[in-house]
């Protein structure tokens, strides 16, 4: 039998009609731009790993129709102006077909608009800052922005904490911070919660004493917190040690949504309530074979920073094939653009029609050191 297929494939090979079976594996080259050092180092270490593992797998199944990735991971050391090298590198030297990245929306601000200017698509995974997409039709983002996050944030933590008055505290020299505290103060006024008092911070700040005795003096229901996770850190530790009560809830957007929090404060971590994307606990059977496949590779399970980075893996793919090929840049930005309904480790994944996620968020709460679902 195994003689008839090979001398069938042997006549088909010859009329041309098997050519393409036989063909070796195409590679189509990513350039992934996460922050490995700075601030946002936290994030970076978790897209690289949930990177590496989507592209181990699709590789080891390239034999379907042979498009395989070959990778190309940079540091944009959580600063603008780093992106910006490795943005050029990737574009004028390594010549790839598209970018995932970067890691900070702070840093795509700038990037994307040379992505865009040289017609490469660039898949955004953890800028969550409003208008990233606008820069133009190349650029795409599988991460929720705070403007859908934090609503549903508010709603839920009203409804279970029955919160009135908050104090907050945001850094006002990152489009992210900036944007998640432009998010906050909308939907706190839309839910009717007072703001008491608007404090703030600059990145690499250690020491937030005086924001934070000034927010235990006036006694809010919480404080919601916008900040990068160095920061964040800080904050949570300090709020506590100052006698901030536990009965004072904190909430924060999408930059506490890394297990670096609970590395870093510790206890005061606990109770903490995070505005989120992806959750850990989904019974999404492809989401369970993710967590099990990265914490039997990793040792430790994944944060929703490797989910968005797993997936976008998966969604480029999915672009890949459906362009045809592995180096046509527009082919592949068109094809991206036609996603809809892609089953991920997200849930089943479409953009927008501004290149948004499109997809439901959820709200977690650290206990014991991990994060659970506090409410949908
Ligand atoms: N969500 C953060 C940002 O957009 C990491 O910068």
């Amino acid at each position: 039998m195994k003689r008839v297929f090979a001398a069938l494939a042997l006549i088909l090979g010859l009329t041309g009609i098997y050519s393409s079976a036989q063909a070796s594996p195409k590679e189509a080259k990513i350039g992934f731009a996460f922050s490995m050092t700075g601030g946002a180092a936290a994030y970076g270490d978790m897209q690289k790993k949930g990177v590496q593992l989507a592209v181990d797998e699709i590789n080891a199944q390239a034999g379907q129709d042979g498009i395989k990735i070959a990778p190309f991971f940079d540091d944009d050391a959580s600063m603008p102006q780093q992106g910006v090298n490795v943005f050029n590198r990737f574009i004028a030297a390594d010549k790839v077909v598209m970018i995932i990245g970067p890691t900070l929306s702070n840093t795509a601000q700038v990037t994307d608009r040379i992505a865009q200017q040289s017609g490469v698509p660039v898949l955004g995974v953890s800028n969550t800052a409003k208008g990233i997409t606008d820069i133009g039709d190349y650029i795409f983002r599988d991460s929720l922005t705070e403007m859908v996050v934090i609503p549903n944030t508010i709603r839920v933590a009203k409804e279970k904490l029955g919160i009135k008055k908050v104090a907050v505290l945001y850094g006002n020299d990152d489009a992210f911070t900036k944007g998640g505290y432009d998010a906050f103060k909308k939907a706190l006024g839309d839910s009717n919660i007072q703001i008491l008092s608007e404090q703030t911070f600059a990145k690499g700040d250690r020491d937030f004493a005086p924001q934070l005795t000034q927010i235990r003096s006036i006694d809010p229901d919480a404080l919601i917190v916008s900040a990068l996770v160095e920061e964040a850190s800080g904050i949570v530790s300090q709020a506590r040690r100052l006698g901030i009560a536990e009965s004072v809830s904190i909430i924060g957007g999408n930059g506490l949504n890394s297990p670096a929090l609970m590395k870093n404060a510790g206890k005061a971590a606990e109770k903490v309530i995070v505005g989120a994307a992806w959750n850990a606990a989904s019974t999404n059977p492809l989401n369970r074979k993710f967590v099990e496949a990265f914490t039997a590779k990793y040792g430790s399970p994944p944060d929703q920073f490797a989910a968005q980075a797993y997936a976008a893996v998966y969604i480029a793919r999915e672009a890949l094939g459906r362009a045809g090929s592995t180096d046509n840049r527009k082919a592949v930005r068109d094809a991206l653009a036609q996603i809809k309904g892609l089953d991920t480790v997200l849930g089943k994944f479409s953009f927008t029609e501004g290149r948004d996620a499109d997809h439901a968020p959820v709200v977690q709460v650290v206990k014991e050191g991990k994060f659970e679902v506090f409410g949908e």
